[in-house]
This record gives C-alpha cells, structure tokens and sequence, in this order.
C-alpha cells in the first residue's frame, strides 16, 4: 500500500469500548469495517453500542436515519480472523494483555495482506515489541484512540523502534480522514499522554486514601480550578480502575522510578471489583 488512498477495508479486533468505537468512528468515516471479536456475543454487544451511539445523533437531528442507516451497513462483525486477509488497515483493540497481544500480531501477520498496516489501540504495550511479533515490523505502529472515541479528537500516532516513515505517514492522513488529530509520539512507557494522566489519577487515589478531600471534592477542585472536563476519580471510573492500575504498573516497572508506584486503595478497588462505571462503582456509585 502507497497512501491513504489506497485504504479501503478496516479491520478492527475487539468489540469492546475502545473497538466499537473505533469502528463508529472509521464508518462514519466512509470506510468499510469488520469488527472482529472471539463471540458473536461481544460482537452483538460492540453493535448495540454504536446503534445507541448514532441513535442519539438521530435524536438530536445531527444525523438522518438514512445516513445512520449507511454507516450501520458499512459495518460487518466477524468471529475468525481470516475474514481480515483482504483489509488494507487492522487496529487491534483487544484487552491489554501482553500475550494474547502478541498472539493476534503473529495471527494477523500470517493471514494479512503482505502491504496491510497492523496498528495497535494499546494504552501501555510496547508498540515495538509487537512489531518484533510480526514479520513485517516496518508496517506496525501504534494507534492510540481515547475514549469516547467517537468524540475525542485526539490518536496518538507511536513509532515503534522499526515503524517505517511511509507506514507512520499512512495511519496520520488515516486519523485525519477520520476526523481526528493525529500527534506523533515514540515508544516510551505509557507513551505521552497517559505517562502525564494516568499519574494524575493515581495522585487523586492518594488524595482520596490520605483524607486530604473527599471524591466529590477532589474531583471539584480539578473541574473547577483546573477546568478539566471530569474530575480525576470520575474519569478514572469512565477508563476503568484496572487500566490505570494495570498502566501505573508499567509505569513502575519499566522506570523503575518510585514516583510511579500504584496507589494502594486504587489496587484495594480493583481487587474489590469496583472497576468503575462498566461495574456500577468505582471511585463513586452509578445506577
Ligand atoms: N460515546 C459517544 N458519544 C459520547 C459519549 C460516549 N460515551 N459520551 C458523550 N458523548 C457525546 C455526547 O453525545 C455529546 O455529543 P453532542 O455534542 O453531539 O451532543 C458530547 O459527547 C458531549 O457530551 P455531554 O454533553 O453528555 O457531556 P460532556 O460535555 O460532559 O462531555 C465527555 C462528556 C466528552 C466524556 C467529557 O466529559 C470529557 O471530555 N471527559 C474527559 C474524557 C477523557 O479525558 N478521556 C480520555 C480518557 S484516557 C484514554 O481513553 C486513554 C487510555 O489509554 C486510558
């Protein structure tokens, strides 16, 4: 593949938050998508998300039926791998598992097209050592979406060690035609944006267990004297409790730097369940 305009088809693995969103994103963007998951079931689920997702816009009469009724069509769920042999660009958006990662890397580099771009959603992975998974290391990269993905503007484009110029330049005019931002950052842990978030976050769980303020103060403070959108224990139950714990353990490991050290009531919540809104509590209660 040259250019971006050669993109026609886009894989997306994972149903979840991320990759239904993501794939919102690349119909409405006018391309073909297969959104692949392990079961029907999580396909289902990543479906209904983007059915409420335009339904909402059609609701608002930001969108017609009509055009809600072509983006849905643009969109095919898939359960097997092998349905992205003929897709121009895969973003792998599974759980952050360092593993099962590098397993649909090799999986995708057998059955994908030779020029095909394999891009990871990864919020922590080393974009280079799922390149090093690959034979085609020079065509994997990084591409970080934030959620909500269907309106945050920003992808954080991440070189890995051996992403090649034209593959980095192909996924940026990618994210732009898909309406979003593209930034470029190199392969660091945490990369750029949740190496300065997610210890914020992590700061606000400190906050919280040292008695300096309570959530709804915390989060107050920084809505209101920062103006950030959420507050920190807000968006930490939007990301999940266990994504940013899971980051602030790469952060530590790999720095080696104390700084970084998780927060002991953010893994005490985790290990309760209390994973945020996906479980109906985190740092606070949702119905
Ligand atoms: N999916 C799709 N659209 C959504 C949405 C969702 N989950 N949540 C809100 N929206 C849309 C609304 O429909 C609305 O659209 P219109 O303007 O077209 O009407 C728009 O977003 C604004 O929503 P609201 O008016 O309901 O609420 P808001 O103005 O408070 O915005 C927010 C909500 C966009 C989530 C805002 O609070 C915000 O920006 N929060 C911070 C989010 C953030 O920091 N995300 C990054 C997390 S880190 C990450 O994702 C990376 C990682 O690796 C961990």
């Amino acid at each position: 593949m040259k250019t971006v305009d050669n993109v026609r088809k886009i894989g997306i693995v994972g149903a979840g938050t991320m990759g239904s969103g993501i794939a919102q994103v690349a119909a409405q963007s006018g391309y073909e998508v297969i959104l692949n998951d392990i079961s029907d079931s999580f396909i289902q689920n990543g479906i209904a998300k983007i059915q409420k997702g335009l339904g909402k816009a059609v609701e608002k009469g930001k969108m017609t039926k009509e055009e809600m009724a072509n983006i849905m069509s643009r969109i095919r769920g898939s359960v097997s791998l092998e349905d992205l042999a003929n897709t121009d660009v895969i973003i792998e958006a599974i759980l952050e598992d360092r593993a099962a990662k590098k397993q649909v890397f090799a999986s995708l580099d057998s059955i994908c097209k030779q020029d095909a771009i394999l891009a990871s959603n990864t919020s922590s992975i080393p974009i280079t050592e799922l390149a090093s998974a690959t034979k085609r290391p020079d065509k994997v990269v990084g591409m970080h979406f934030f959620n909500p993905a269907p309106v945050m503007k920003l992808v954080e484009v991440i070189r890995a060690v051996q992403t090649s110029d034209e593959t980095k330049e192909l996924v940026k005019a990618l994210a732009v035609k898909m309406g979003k931002v593209p930034v470029e950052v190199n392969d660091f842990p945490g990369f750029c944006t949740n190496r300065i978030l997610v210890p914020m976050i992590n700061e606000a769980a400190y906050c919280l267990m040292e008695g300096v303020a309570s959530a709804e103060a915390i989060d107050q403070v920084m809505k209101l004297g920062a103006n950030h959108p959420m507050g920190p224990l807000e968006l930490a139950d939007l990301i999940g409790l266990d994504v940013c714990l899971n980051i602030m353990e790469v952060l530590y490991s790999e720095y080696g730097d104390p700084k970084y050290r998780p927060c002991p009531l953010l893994r005490r919540l985790v290990q309760a369940g209390r994973l945020g809104r996906k479980t109906g509590w985190g740092f606070h209660k949702y119905e």
